[in-house]
């Protein structure tokens, strides 16, 4: 597999992130179309990508808890996450079952724990985690209200759920920010806190709520 780095600084409009807005010809929309030609070509394309370490510093992850990514892909962030945090126990959930087998393939660390299954619907207890995280996700999905309501269930009171979306990406897909706070805010998140980080050209928005306690 290659990492070129071409992407990551810009170069370009057509070298930005196309492919997260449903631009990418193989992708039409809802995550069972990430066939396997789809996925390598994702895995190519933004197998280095600097927003899921973006996002990773972004977090404050204590030993001991539960971190759940929503729409993990190919699991970059959770791997990444491994690597900082060694007691902690890592979830990702896909709606793609191409995408949760590439994760497993990828990652190639049993300690992570991957399901198939819709974000709308996830095979999770209540109350199970400390941190719900979704990363160019949320604009997917057919419903992220009915997402946002299962991250707040499978929350514990006091647990935070964290939105990270590349600026391009709200251009292309339509969202913004407020959006984002909107949905938060819609299914009764508390705190609700936006940042930004950067690499380079990339640009990630950060926007958090807490489940009250
Ligand atoms: C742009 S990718 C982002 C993947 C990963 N978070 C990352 O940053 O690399 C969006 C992901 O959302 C998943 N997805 C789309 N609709 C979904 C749904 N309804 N439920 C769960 N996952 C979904 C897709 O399969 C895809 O893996």
């Amino acid at each position: 597999m290659s990492h070129n780095h071409t992407h990551s600084h810009g170069h370009g409009h057509e070298q930005q992130h196309a492919g997260l807005a449903h631009t990418h010809d193989h992708h039409h929309g809802p995550a069972g179309d990430w066939d396997p030609s789809t996925v390598q070509w994702y895995i190519e394309r933004y197998g280095d990508w600097p927003s899921p370490r973006l996002l990773a510093g972004a977090l404050d992850i204590e030993p001991g808890q539960t971190v759940v990514d929503v729409g993990c892909g190919t699991g970059s962030l959770l791997s990444l996450l491994r690597k900082q945090h060694a007691g902690v126990r890592l979830v990702g959930v896909d709606g793609s079952g191409e995408m949760i087998r590439a994760a497993r393939e990828q990652t190639a660390d049993a300690s992570l724990e991957f399901h198939a299954a819709d974000a709308a619907a996830l095979p999770l207890e209540d109350a199970c985690a400390d941190q719900v995280v979704l990363l160019n996700a949320l604009h997917h999905f057919p419903q992220p209200a009915a997402a946002m309501a299962e991250a707040m269930r499978i929350l514990k009171p006091g647990g935070t759920v964290w939105v990270g979306t590349d600026e391009d990406v709200y251009d292309m897909a339509g969202w913004s920010n407020g959006r984002v706070r909107d949905e938060l805010s819609g299914v009764g998140f508390r705190r609700v806190r936006q940042t930004s980080r950067h690499d380079g050209d990339v640009v990630l928005n950060v926007l958090s709520g807490v489940r009250r306690a």
